[in-house]
């Protein structure tokens, strides 16, 4: 496995593959791995010969009071979990390297505006702008056939979806189930921040989304289900809603009625000070 940590030597590394008849399979991410990332990969191999993974901790994405500092980082195990899943390449750079050095940002910016305004959008400003624009930078210096993204990051997922198809960039854009632990909770990065007991109260997303489904099916409006999902999650001391949606998967506008097969049900709650999101189609 090799470590590049510069844009024209990834460049080149992905031309050569590609000039050999290799398909470029690539995973974007910011570290601190977890079997979540790692499902990508494989997803990633099965549909292309050789797999990038880039580790970088966009801070264009941070808004001003999030944590970016303390984002949990480990380069070492993310090295190794890669190796074990086979990867060809991490991609590493530094901000000087992905920036030039003038600093961090660009004068060039990329929003798909309207599927990014609500919910995310609204509770994190310029959050998908500079998640944006580092995705289409990375597409750039990967040069990817395919590359691999979690549902758990359901609206990131509708916002570079639509910046694949507006921007006509040439790649597979492959969305991948959400990996949870045993109990339910999703996997993520920031779960490490949790104590013992927000990790347990942690479960009251999954168990709103569960709540949820029989309710939709049951035929309760939109209204009486996020009522229902909002008293759930009262019930945990160290937890508090910062949005709850549902809405139509591909808009994200919110719906009047249940279509099934259409309605994403999308939230995010600090348990304590973390931030946790999650969501389900129904
Ligand atoms: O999902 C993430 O980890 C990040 O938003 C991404 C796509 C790697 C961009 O920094």
């Amino acid at each position: 496995m090799k470590i590049i940590e510069t844009v024209s030597a990834m460049q080149a590394w992905s031309r050569a593959a590609r000039a050999a008849g290799q398909r470029v399979g690539f995973v974007p991410t910011m570290g601190y791995l977890h079997e979540g990332h790692l499902s990508l990969v494989r997803e990633a191999k099965r549909r292309a010969e050789v797999c990038v993974v880039s580790i970088y901790v966009n801070p264009t994405q941070f808004g001003p009071k999030e944590d970016l500092s303390k984002y949990p980082r480990d380069f070492d195990r993310d090295r190794k979990l890669c190796e074990s899943v086979g990867v060809d390449v991490i991609f590493a750079p530094t901000n000087e390297e992905m920036w030039g050095k003038n600093g961090v940002g660009s004068s060039t910016w990329v929003e798909a505006a309207a599927v990014s305004e609500r919910w995310e959008g609204a509770s994190r400003p310029g959050h998908f702008r500079g998640v944006c624009t580092v995705v289409a930078k990375l597409f750039n210096i990967v040069l990817p056939d395919v590359a691999c993204f979690g549902q758990k990051d359901a609206q990131q997922c509708a916002v570079l979806r639509r910046m694949v198809r507006d921007l006509n960039f040439p790649l597979e854009f492959v969305v991948c189930p959400t990996v949870r632990e045993p109990d339910g909770l999703a996997m993520s990065s920031r779960n490490v921040y949790l104590s013992p007991t927000e990790r347990q109260e942690a479960l009251a997303l999954r168990h709103s989304l569960e709540l949820a489904r029989r309710e939709l099916a049951a035929g309760r409006t939109i209204d009486e289900v996020s009522a229902a999902m909002t008293s759930l999650i009262a019930g945990k001391p160290s937890a508090r809603v910062d949005y709850i949606a549902i809405v139509d998967t591909e808009t994200l506008l919110p719906v009047k009625r249940h279509e099934p097969g259409r309605t994403l049900v999308a939230m995010a709650v600090f348990v304590g000070k973390t931030r946790l999101i999650d969501n389900e189609t129904f």
